[in-house]
């Protein structure tokens, strides 16, 4: 069900942009309308981020990105359209509309997160109580700064059966709530009992910001070393993360993926805030797709024993199918990214990143395993993908290296696989180049004023077409002007779809606001339009301004239908009436 236009509307206006984007950004006012910071989006020392309180928009001029309030939301939370609402809602204390769900179980589980937001707190906050003395003691121990533990939330569970549980009943939930949380089990007398005591508690929370589980590490040695929240009706350990919804605000345009929670904190604590880690299980393909949504680049930071290196390749085999470009570290002399980084320091560790090529000999033993090297079909289908991937490395030396030690594993010669690879590469150099040719060729030229993304069939009625969607979006009450111009006049689908919606929102009395419109856009339809709005516009003369951006989409129009005859008695009067005027 669609969210309701109106709800949308007071939404964008109790969600003042300069307020929400505040969070993120540090904006400097200057002398003109817009503040400015650095932009959030890409790497960038001077400022070239803008946010316009009037327009309630923001662009940046560095990397095109743009839109309104929710737009905001949705690039830097990374959350589709409807959890960006939501998201705001929250913020602005408005209930978001009813969805039609089932209400009730919905309800049901905003108590069990609820219940988890509390329980988070208190974990935390016994860090700063004598019961949490062991757990600042181990964090201590581990290097773990108080800073570090507040950005993870980190808390301590005390040595105590009941504690959690009876402080969670005094604050009015239920038994049953606080089993189906996972959070307190029943004993043999049938009464209940906090399932994590004398733990190191993380608390795993969702890309949209809500507790869903904990993870709680033994103080020290002991049995079993992790306890998880087992599968909730909020919680379900193979389809999220560890630390994803502070890594996927990370800049560094790759995941890190480790094995330990330990690691990921550690990690993050050295600078590398993509570290996100599974939550005690194997890697599932649910994970994968998930971490595709946020990055195209996996970088595995397992440990470094037989079982991580084992991981490792069948990790692969999950993030690959997923579309993802997956690397693999070697950290030697370390067992895993805490040990290392704690040995060598950060620095190391960020060489360590930049040298880790795509592995070549990973990828190929991950090939391998997936096919039958008793029977000839399956070294066949081996050596063909074997030869892809060396193909595409661009280092010679790798090449005739792995060219040797994939004919050593089918039984063939260096030599017959090394020339599979070099007619490999021939065939990708070819359609390279034909791909390159195609696109000089392409007849119709790309105008990139401001967006990125959005490309115009017909340049020159596009730009008519921007110019009275400019016009329109700077005084709505142009529109009375537009006559008879419908939006299947307009080249660009994108231009006609904002043209129709000024139409349809004006007739109806519909407020219309860059925020408003850029919320109904998708995001490089957004990024585009402010981009379009930060030139200036001059409405003193917009009614011909307007005419004239008429005439030359009809003039564009009629060249395409070909009417010959009207076409050249049009020309003829256009350039009348400039000698005349
Ligand atoms: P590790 O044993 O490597 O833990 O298990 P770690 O996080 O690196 O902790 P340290 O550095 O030894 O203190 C890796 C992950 O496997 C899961 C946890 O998610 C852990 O972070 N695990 C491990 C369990 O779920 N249960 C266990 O008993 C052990
Ligand atoms: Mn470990």
């Amino acid at each position: 069900m669609a969210i309701p236009d109106s709800f949308i509307e007071e939404l964008v206006a109790r969600s003042d942009i300069v307020d929400v984007v505040s969070d993120y950004v540090q904006l400097t006012k200057r002398s003109g309308a817009n503040q400015f910071g650095l932009c959030p989006f890409h790497s960038e020392k001077t400022p070239s981020f803008s946010v316009s309180p009037d327009k309630q928009i923001y662009h940046c001029f560095g990397c095109g990105k743009g839109g309104g309030v929710i737009s905001f939301i949705m690039e830097i939370e990374n959350l589709p359209f409807r959890d960006a609402v939501a998201f705001l809602a929250r913020r602005a204390g408005m209930e978001m509309p009813d969805e039609g769900d089932d209400k009730a179980l919905q309800g049901y589980r905003a108590r069990l997160l609820e219940l988890n937001r509390q329980a988070a707190r208190w974990f935390y906050d016994n860090l700063s109580r004598p019961e949490g003395a062991g757990a600042v003691e181990y964090l201590k121990k581990r290097a773990l700064t108080p800073k570090t533990v507040k950005t993870f939330g980190l808390g301590a569970a005390p040595d105590d059966w009941y504690a959690l549980t009876n402080e969670m009943r005094k604050r009015g939930f239920s038994d049953q709530e606080l089993l189906d949380a996972g959070l307190s089990k029943r004993g043999k007398g049938g009464g209940l009992y906090d399932v994590f005591r004398n733990r190191l508690v993380f608390p795993v929370i969702d890309v949209r910001g809500s507790v869903i589980g904990f993870s709680g590490r033994i103080i020290g040695d002991g049995e079993p070393k992790y306890l998880n929240t087992p599968d909730t009706p909020v919680f379900s350990k193979s389809r999220n993360l560890f630390a994803l919804n502070l890594a996927k605000r990370t800049k560094r345009g790759m995941l890190i993926l480790a094995e330990g929670n330990v690691d990921v904190v550690m990690l993050h604590q050295a600078g590398f805030d993509c570290a996100v880690a599974s939550l005690g299980t194997s890697l599932t393909a649910d994970q994968a797709r998930l971490m595709a949504r946020y990055t195209q680049n996996v970088v595995i930071a397992y440990d470094s024993d037989g079982a991580g290196v084992k991981a490792a390749q069948r990790a692969i085999g999950l993030l690959e199918p997923a579309g993802l470009k997956v690397r693999v570290l070697r950290m030697e002399g370390a067992k895993d990214p805490d040990e290392f980084i704690k040995m060598k320091g950060p620095e190391a560790f960020e060489l360590l990143l930049e040298r880790s090529a795509n592995h070549v000999e990973y990828r190929i033993l991950a090939a391998k395993a997936k096919y039958d090297m008793d029977t000839d079909d399956g070294r066949l289908g081996f050596l063909r993908e074997a030869t892809q991937i060396l193909a595409e490395n661009p280092s010679p030396v790798e090449r005739e290296l792995y060219a040797g030690r994939v004919a050593e594993m089918i039984g063939v010669s260096a030599e017959a696989v090394k020339s599979e690879v070099r007619r490999e590469g021939r065939i990708r150099a070819a359609s390279d180049r034909k791909k390159r040719e195609r696109e000089v060729m392409r007849p119709e030229v790309t105008a990139q004023p401001a967006g990125k993304s959005i490309r115009y069939g017909n340049v020159a009625s596009a730009t008519a077409e921007e110019g009275i969607v400019t016009l329109l979006m700077a005084d709505p009450q142009l529109v009375i002007f537009t006559g008879e111009l419908r939006a299947e006049d307009f080249t660009s689908p994108f231009l006609g779809k904002v043209f129709s919606m000024i139409k349809e929102r004006f007739s109806a009395g519909e407020e219309i606001t860059p925020a408003v419109i850029a919320s109904r856009l998708e995001p490089d339809e957004a990024a585009h339009l402010t981009g379009m709005l930060q030139r200036p516009v001059n409405l003193g003369q917009a009614r011909e301004a307007m005419a004239d951006y008429i005439d030359k989409i009809k003039t564009e129009q009629l060249k395409r239908t070909g009417d010959r005859d009207l076409l050249a008695v049009r020309e003829k009067y256009q350039k009348k009436k400039g000698l005349g005027g």
